[in-house]
């Protein structure tokens, strides 16, 4: 081959790069003209697009859907509705669209059809159904979501994790569902979540009487747990038993008046503790067993009154 004839090659190779890149992009790229959307409004980012819909209503919204169907293979990066009259999630109404972070907050959303979620499980990765009138995690409809990586239910009117509540969800990291009003956690709450993946758990802003032991037993690669905030009064030996791999641990909040001989025995890795806000009289010389690393850097012993200690 001569120079020229490489370089024709060259040129030809990087030209033809160029049309599948910017087919590529232009397939990313399409928003809806402006009246197609509205009341919604969609840009382009530079992982897909950006729809927001605001202070509208399930029709709206819909049609706004209905129009980005139409252009195919759009990845929508967000899809936000927000401050919208939105009480139930209808079927199908996302069917066909590649929507990775989705959010309905503030929108009275009390009901989720099944075949609202399950056709975009492929894609979704966050969920933030936050500020809604949820009255129970809606487990069909999130059972499909096997990419899921965040899910954020605070804010709702939530009062029982029943059994199998997040069963499906078998990639998630981190679950919220601080400020519900959750008063009783069942046994196999969490039974279905792939144990191995969770790594955050809240659920502050509730109002357990006690740590809920037994579901959260399983979660043994759980490494931040947030149970501020609640009405705990009493924690025991064991309460922390399974948490293994627990690195911080928040109960500041509550109602706490002992803290009992090895009661974080069992979390070798702690290094966050936060007991702020409790009505501690008495701890126990044990209490802290296990923590080392902790007590010692902290003088916890000689300073009962410090009650936020954190390592590192
Ligand atoms: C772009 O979208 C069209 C249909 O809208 C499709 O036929 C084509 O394969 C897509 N191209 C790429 C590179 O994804
Ligand atoms: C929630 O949405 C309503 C409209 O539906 C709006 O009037 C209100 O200000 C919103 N609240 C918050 C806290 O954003």
């Amino acid at each position: 081959m001569s120079r020229s004839q490489i370089s024709d090659f060259t040129i030809f190779i990087l030209s033809y790069l160029l049309i599948i890149y910017l087919t590529r992009a232009e397939n990313l790229s399409q928003c809806p003209t402006i009246q197609e959307m509205i009341p919604c409004s969609c840009t382009v980012k530079k992982n897909g697009l950006d729809v927001i819909c605001e202070f509208t209503d399930f029709k709206h919204i819909s049609r706004a859907m209905d129009s980005l169907k139409k252009r195919q293979n759009s990845i929508i990066f967000y899809l936000k509705l927000r401050h919208n009259d939105l009480p139930k999630l209808q079927g199908f109404v996302f069917l066909g669209l590649n929507i990775h972070h989705l959010t309905i907050h503030n929108s009275s959303l009390a009901v989720i059809e099944e075949t609202s979620l399950s056709s975009i499980g492929k894609s979704l990765t966050q969920l933030d159904i936050s500020q809604n009138s949820l009255a129970s995690v809606p487990s069909v409809a999130l059972k499909n979501l096997h990419h899921l990586l965040i899910l954020n239910i605070n804010h709702n009117k939530i009062t029982i994790i029943h059994k199998k509540a997040f069963e499906g969800l078998d990639t998630l990291e981190i679950l919220t569902v601080y400020e519900n009003k959750l008063s009783m956690i069942e046994f196999d709450a969490f039974k279905g979540i792939d144990k191995r993946k969770l790594k955050r758990l809240n659920i502050g802003g509730n109002d357990l009487t006690s740590i809920p032991t037994s579901p959260l037993m399983t979660l043994d690669m759980l490494k931040k747990l947030e149970v501020q905030e609640n009405r705990i009064s009493v924690i025991i030996e064991n309460d922390f038993e399974g948490l293994t791999n627990l690195d911080s641990l928040v109960l500041a909040h509550n109602k706490i008046q002992k803290v009992p001989a090895r009661a974080f025995a069992r979390m070798t890795q702690l290094n966050s503790l936060e007991l702020e806000g409790n009505m501690i009289n008495f701890i126990d010389s044990d209490a802290f067993i296990g923590l080392e690393e902790l007590k010692w850097s902290f003088g916890l012993q000689e300073d009962h009154s410090r009650s936020k200690i954190t390592a590192k």
